[in-house]
């Protein structure tokens, strides 16, 4: 028998807690299959209470005793924990429990990797250590002593005291729960320290498994550089004695913040120039710093509860954004994230899965770790900081830190302190947390007797549970340019309020070109009628980088739409705007390489959709390969001299300069190879002594159809190095002509290393499947079929895993109608599998709709 269907949890339901906790003692005594846990926890009654129940969170811990004041207690269970009768004074609970962390698949709570011990509490695992009210807004203090054979006994927090076989970690910051961490096992670190900018020294640890002490001094590197950052930007100093970073390889997410002891994915933190790419040690960077920043927007200051998630996690995306701008290329940056969140956004607003970036309800906590709150979220910041301008951003985030320092916050804390020190109403604002959907932006525009006006009209469509729309505060970033391409109006912020707003500009000598959302100021989608003269115009003069590239890739689409629809493709325009793009040698190499990458398949999908268009994936493959051969046809004899600039001849560094170079080498790399059939890719295969020069030949050699050999050479190489490993399963799913790609992905399954409990492994074969819709949107549903297969498979092990890749299935409307009865048949045989877990019940179910 299946359970009722799980209920939702509703933000309007919030009370605050019964108990507080004044202190925490934990003592682990480690064992794989049998670790005990000991509790001492001092509670005392919350003033603030509506009632007086005492309830713990528990779930699959085995209770040995429970004590209350040292007299053992019986506790009564109920849904997710246990109920006690407790005293309407301060009193002290003790537990001793025990947990099988070596039977722990899910990998949150205390679970082992590798070998080694580790833990993952957010958002709600730390129920699966011991009872406990496993809730952000109780923040306690933490000691904690671990016992147990391994060398290295780690925990959040300032070293205490330690001896043979144990040692014990005080963090004297009051905490929520989920920032817990334990680690033991067998450990090295590199070492180093940090003099904070009021001269406290602090000591900086990243622990790695033995043999991968070669792949840290990048990250060490990274995270001085955000401990500096912060300090400079934010005026936040770091508030222990010693931070510390822990490589794992069995990890769900990228990283987690748990205070003083971020525990990482071994691929977001372990890198060197032979084993990762220019992106990876791009990524590493950004995901250090913000596991970092987190220490004050998420732990310094936390969340009430999870329906505040993107309080912490919007702000630290835009911080690390912000980071990451000022570290490498802005505008390059900012396009790539730009790229992301229509990418994966956009995609989620636009189907079954939308949600406000502040829900209303949830079912499962752990399917709301999207898109959606991370990086609307951060567009929110994004857009509040240009609406109130950089100081007075500054200013409000000094209050913020000011006022709810120590506190678990709600997103409406943080618009009341902008609210505060701007003097700002911010009501209308609020709307971005509260409706879902992303609001399209129609454009017109006027010219007469020297007045130029733009009409805008907004409208945002329906999303589940959301119908009609109020309309949005939305910053227009606007600049205009004369007919000689000069800036005749440098950039202005229009703020519309309206459902439709004209906005006039005086005093012009001749009709201005107008360049519009410059930066992209606005997560919206523009709808504009232009020529392709018009864009090309944008593109060969457009002071905005950021607008520069959207002309470039709107040609793109354009002309990848007329291809599609079998339409004149007017690609004329295009392809000479583009060359003299590529030649113009006072364009960074990385803006020019984000330039030359095409629209990716997926988008296109979702353009056609919009434009009315059933999307069919061959056809979009097709024609993508028929542009990518007029490209390679048009800019041959210039691809010669271009790639030439495009060598490295220094040792290589992960630096903005060298790997936007090496990126725009490969794009012309994967241009060439359509005309020389694999040559080049061939020799720079040979010759690399990087990743990124070796994959990306690699790649190529795929696309020639000439990597056997190389394919075969490289697993042998690397067979030992699993980051590595991902790479090369990765690849072949992702390069897999599309009537090959079920067949390459049921032969890798087949593959001695792939393994379905290692989520890297099992995402970088089926995660790339997905992202690959020619391949996997087969006509006869094979491709469909696979990924339900292995979907079942996976939730009994892993369900934050299972449910977070049955994402692939979100946009099945888009497609035409024999495609959806395939899906819709496959997320019913999900559905109707025994036991499934919570996490992929809610998922598939809102997916496929009512
Ligand atoms: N707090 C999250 C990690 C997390 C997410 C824990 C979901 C539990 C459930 C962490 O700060 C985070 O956001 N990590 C991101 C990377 C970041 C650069 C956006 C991740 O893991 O992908
Ligand atoms: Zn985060």
């Amino acid at each position: 028998m299946k359970d009722a269907s799980p209920q939702p949890i509703h933000l309007t339901d919030y009370t605050p807690p019964e108990y507080l906790v004044d202190d925490v003692h934990l003592t682990f005594r480690l064992d794989p299959t049998a670790t005990r846990v000991l509790s001492r926890i001092a509670l005392r009654p919350n003033p603030d209470a509506v009632s007086k129940r005492f309830f713990l969170h528990g779930e699959g811990v085995k209770a040995i005793s429970t004590k209350i004041d040292g007299k053992d207690v019986t506790p009564r269970s109920v849904e997710h924990g246990i109920e006690v009768d407790a005293p309407d004074a301060p009193f002290v609970w003790e537990a001793e429990v025990e947990i099988d962390p070596q039977g722990n698949t899910a990998l949150e709570g205390l679970y082992m990797s590798n070998g080694m011990y580790c833990t993952q509490c957010e958002a709600e695992g730390f129920r699966k250590i011991t009872y406990y009210p496993d809730r952000p807004d109780v923040m306690a203090p933490f000691t904690v002593r671990i016992e147990g054979d391994a060398p290295v006994l780690l925990s959040n927090g300032n070293p205490t005291a330690s001896g043979d076989g144990w040692a014990e970690w005080t963090d004297p910051w009051p905490k929520p729960s989920y920032l817990f961490a334990l680690v033991a096992g067998d450990l090295i670190a590199r070492e180093d320290s940090f003099t904070t900018m009021s001269g406290k020294e602090v000591d900086l640890k990243l622990w790695v498994r033995p043999g991968d002490e070669g792949k840290t001094a990048f990250g060490m590197e990274a995270l001085k550089k955000s401990m500096t950052w912060d300090e400079e930007k934010y005026g936040r100093e770091y508030d222990l004695d010693i931070f510390q970073i822990v490589a794992v390889s069995d990890f769900n997410m990228g990283a987690m913040e748990n205070k003083g002891l971020n525990i990482f994915n071994t691929s977001a933190v372990l890198c060197s120039p032979e084993t990762s790419t220019d992106a990876n040690f791009e990524r590493i960077e950004a995901i250090i710093a913000h596991e970092y920043f987190h220490n004050w927007t998420g732990n310094r200051i936390t969340c009430r509860d999870w329906f505040q998630l993107s309080l912490k996690e919007g702000l630290t995306v835009f911080r690390d954004q912000s980071f990451t701008a000022d570290e490498r290329s802005a505008s390059v940056a900012r396009i790539s994230d730009v790229i992301a969140l229509r990418g994966r956004q956009f995609r989620e607003d636009n189907g079954p899965l939308a949600h406000q970036v502040q829900p209303d309800s949830f079912v499962e906590i752990n399917n709301f770790y999207t898109a959606t709150i991370y990086e609307k979220g951060a567009e929110i910041i994004r857009m509040l900081h240009t609406l109130v301008g950089p100081e007075a951003y500054r200013k409000a985030l000094d209050l913020y830190f000011e006022r709810h320092d120590g506190q678990a916050c709600t997103i409406d804390d943080w618009l009341t302190v902008f609210e505060d020190s701007t003097g700002r109403d911010l009501s209308q604002f609020k709307r971005w947390y509260k409706q879902a959907g992303t609001p399209r932006l129609r454009v017109s525009e006027n010219w007469e007797d020297g007045t130029y006006q733009l009409t805008f009209t907004q409208n945002t469509p329906p999303t589940p549970g959301q119908d009609g729309k109020d309309p949005f505060l939305i910053p227009i970033a606007v600049g205009l340019l004369g007919p000689n391409g000069d800036e005749v109006r440098p950039t202005e912020v229009l703020e519309m309020t309206e459902g439709s707003q004209t906005f006039t500009f005086d005093g012009l000598p001749a009709k201005p070109t107008p360049s519009i959302l410059r930066g992209f100021s606005a997560p919206v989608i523009l709808e504009r009628d232009t020529s392709p003269e018009e864009r090309a115009f944008l593109l060969a003069h457009d002071t905005d980088q950021f607008n520069k590239w959207e002309a470039g890739r709107s040609l793109a689409k354009e002309v990848l739409t007329g291809l599609v629809t079998g339409d004149a493709a007017p690609q004329a325009a295009y392809l000479d705007a583009l060359a003299t793009m590529l030649r113009d040698d006072h364009l960074d190499p990385a803006f020019r390489a984000l330039a030359l990458q095409m629209p990716g398949e997926d988008d296109m999908a979702q353009t056609l959709a919009d434009a009315g268009v059933t999307p069919d994936p061959d056809r979009i493959h097709e024609a993508a390969e028929t542009l990518r051969q007029s490209r390679a046809e048009y800019l041959q004899d210039s691809l010669p001299r271009l790639m030439a600039e495009m060598t490295v001849d220094a040792p290589f560094e992960p630096s903005a300069e060298q790997s936007g170079k090496r990126a725009l080498g490969l794009q012309l790399l994967k241009l060439l190879t359509r005309l020389d059939g694999g040559k080049a890719a061939q020799s720079q295969w040979e010759k690399a002594d990087n990743m990124t020069l070796s994959l990306g030949a690699l790649a190529c050699l795929l696309d020639a159809g000439k990597a056997d050999g190389p394919i075969a050479d490289f697993r042998e190489h690397w067979k030992d190095d699993a980051l590595v490993m991902d790479k090369w399963f990765m690849l072949q799913v992702g390069h897999a002509d599309p009537a090959n790609a079920v067949a390459t992905v049921e032969r890798l399954t087949r593959d001695p290393a792939f393994t379905m409990k290692n989520p890297n492994r099992f995402r970088s074969v089926f995660g790339a499947f997905a992202g690959h819709p020619a391949g996997f949107h087969q006509k006869d549903g094979s491709g469909y079929r696979l990924l339900a297969d292995w979907l079942i498979k996976l939730d009994p092990v892993n369900p934050q895993i299972t449910a977070r890749l049955s994402g692939a299935f979100e946009t099945w409307k888009r497609y035409d109608a024999d495609r959806q009865d395939l899906i819709k048949a496959e997320l019913n045989r999900i559905l109707a599998t025994d036991g499934l877990s919570r996490d992929t019940t809610e998922m598939i179910s809102r997916i496929r709709g009512a």
